[in-house]
């Protein structure tokens, strides 16, 4: 590939406006966070020098151990490698696997839980049509419709899966055809193994019992040497894509894990890479002040310490970042809930929610720190609400509104509101909803992240508590 396609691009920034959180009494100073600033770069640096040791392969010490600091240069070094390799590359086997899939199939179940799904459904909420598995094949451009399992155990869910889903012979239309791409890391994880079974099990039926035709339309990410992989090196599978070592799990969303599925929708990886390229440029030049990354870590860091504001709230307005909010929501639970430490994350979608948790976050406690999540401009022309001959609902006077416009206004007003009871907004500022914006997005978060670990002295990788309800649920099973 030529390197002029992944040349950095001029790229809208995401932006943090941390000034609705200096309000008097119950907000933040400027000189709070400038008296951070010497805290915060040493947090910087630490980061920075965990990504050199982990490249080393020297021996970590015990007390950084594990230390999954792959992610952090990650996009560079995968766009790095397109550019010298083109097709040979990682990413160029990701899209190409994701152009023969798409050419086969026209449903894709995506298997996979945690780390291994969230990432790409944010991805399809933030970029693809709102409605993306309803429109015709033509107008999704040739790409499967994607529906995301393996990520509970539930029976009528997969069942209800299961009804939509070709099962006799339907290998000759692709239109009928449908694939798998299962996603676990360790490869043992048991919703997705579960799910990969049954799913496998009805792909079989569909492809006429034919074991080529199955191994085509599986693809596997994984990690080397385990139990799925045993398995799909057994079913032959011709693409199979290894999630690095040194890359945990709801770190991978710029490995395969997030990649495959996102090509397999239509959306543009090479640029998602480069968004994510352009903040790591941000995050290790800029100081703070200037530092999206450094500034979101200082304001939470010191709502908590300084107000008790251990709730952080993603405050997200409009339908597209649902699952990117849920997707930060894991990512700050199991990296930094540790050690009866950690803030506790909650993605709220507005205007939806002004309707069920507004009244809480305009009177309730005093634990709250409010991130606004604001998306400047819309894709889609601004639809007005329009006159009507039956003015019942005395919407004439707002005929020429359109739905930014009120959405704009009940922003605003939601701030207002909430500055004029002492409760402090900040808000991250997306300039579009594509895909330059989500790389950004994803890689602030991540950096923020194992910043302010090593900030409290927690390390963000690893998620220990997870095993404890596993054992028991093995042991209940057994027994
Ligand atoms: O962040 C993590 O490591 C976890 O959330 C994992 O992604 C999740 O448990 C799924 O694990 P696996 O990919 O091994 O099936």
């Amino acid at each position: 590939m030529a390197s002029s396609e992944t040349a950095q691009p001029a790229i809208a920034p995401l932006r943090y406006d941390p000034s609705g959180v200096m309000i008097e009494k119950t907000g933040l100073s400027p000189s709070d966070l400038e008296a951070l600033a010497p805290q915060l770069e040493a947090a910087r640096s630490e980061v920075l020098a965990d990504l050199e040791l982990w490249h080393s392969g020297k021996e970590v010490p015990a007390e950084k151990e594990p230390l999954d600091a792959g992610f952090t240069d990650l996009p560079d070094r995968l766009l790095k490698a397109y550019e010298e390799e083109g097709d040979e590359s990682e990413l160029g086997q990701i899209i190409a696997a994701a152009k023969r899939i798409s050419s086969k199939v026209d449903r894709v179940v995506s298997l996979g839980i945690g780390g291994s799904y969230m990432g790409a459904r944010a991805l399809m909420e933030a970029c693809c049509h709102p409605y993306y598995n309803e429109l015709s094949r033509k107008a999704r451009g040739g790409h499967p419709r994607i529906y995301f399992e393996g990520n509970n155990v539930d029976n009528d869910a997969t069942q209800g899966l299961f009804d939509l889903l070709g099962r006799e012979g339907t290998a000759d239309s692709v239109e009928d055809q449908w694939g798998i791409v299962v996603i676990s890391k360790s490869g043992g994880t048991l919703e997705t193994a579960v799910a990969f079974r049954q799913f496998l099990s009805l792909l079989w039926q569909s492809c006429g019992r034919d074991g080529d035709c199955v191994a085509e339309l599986v693809v596997p990410v994984t990690g080397e040497g385990g139990k799925l992989h045993q398995l799909v090196t057994e079913l032959g599978c011709p693409d199979t894509f290894f999630i690095p070592d040194g890359v945990g799990g709801r770190f991978s969303i710029f490995t395969a894990v997030g990649l495959l599925p996102a090509a397999l929708m239509g959306i543009d990886i090479v640029k998602l890479l480069q968004g994510a390229r352009f903040m790591n440029q941000l995050f290790q030049t800029k100081s703070p002040g200037e530092n999206p990354v450094l500034d979101y870590v200082g304001v939470c860091h010191a709502m908590e310490k300084k107000h008790g504001a251990d709730i952080r709230l993603l405050s997200t307005w409009g339908k597209g970042l649902e699952a990117a909010g849920m997707w930060y929501d894991q990512l700050l639970s199991e990296s930094l809930g540790k050690e009866e430490q950690g803030a506790m994350p909650l993605t709220v979608v507005n205007t939806r929610d002004l309707h069920s948790r507004g009244q809480q976050h305009q009177e309730g406690k005093r634990d709250k720190l409010i991130t606004n999540v604001i998306v400047e401009q819309w894709k889609r022309d601004r639809l007005a609400v329009g006159h009507s001959d039956y003015n019942q609902d005395q919407l004439n006077d707002l005929a020429a509104k359109t739905l930014p416009e009120i959405m704009t206004a009940a922003i605003q007003g939601t701030n207002t509101a909430y500055h004029e009871d002492g409760r402090p907004t900040a808000d991250l500022i997306m300039p579009i909803l594509d895909e330059a914006t989500m790389g950004q997005y994803f890689q602030m978060m991540m950096l923020a992240t194992v910043v302010e670990g090593r900030l409290i002295d927690i390390n963000p990788y690893g998620q220990p508590g997870v095993e404890a309800y596993k054992k028991h649920m093995k042991s209940n099973l057994s027994s």
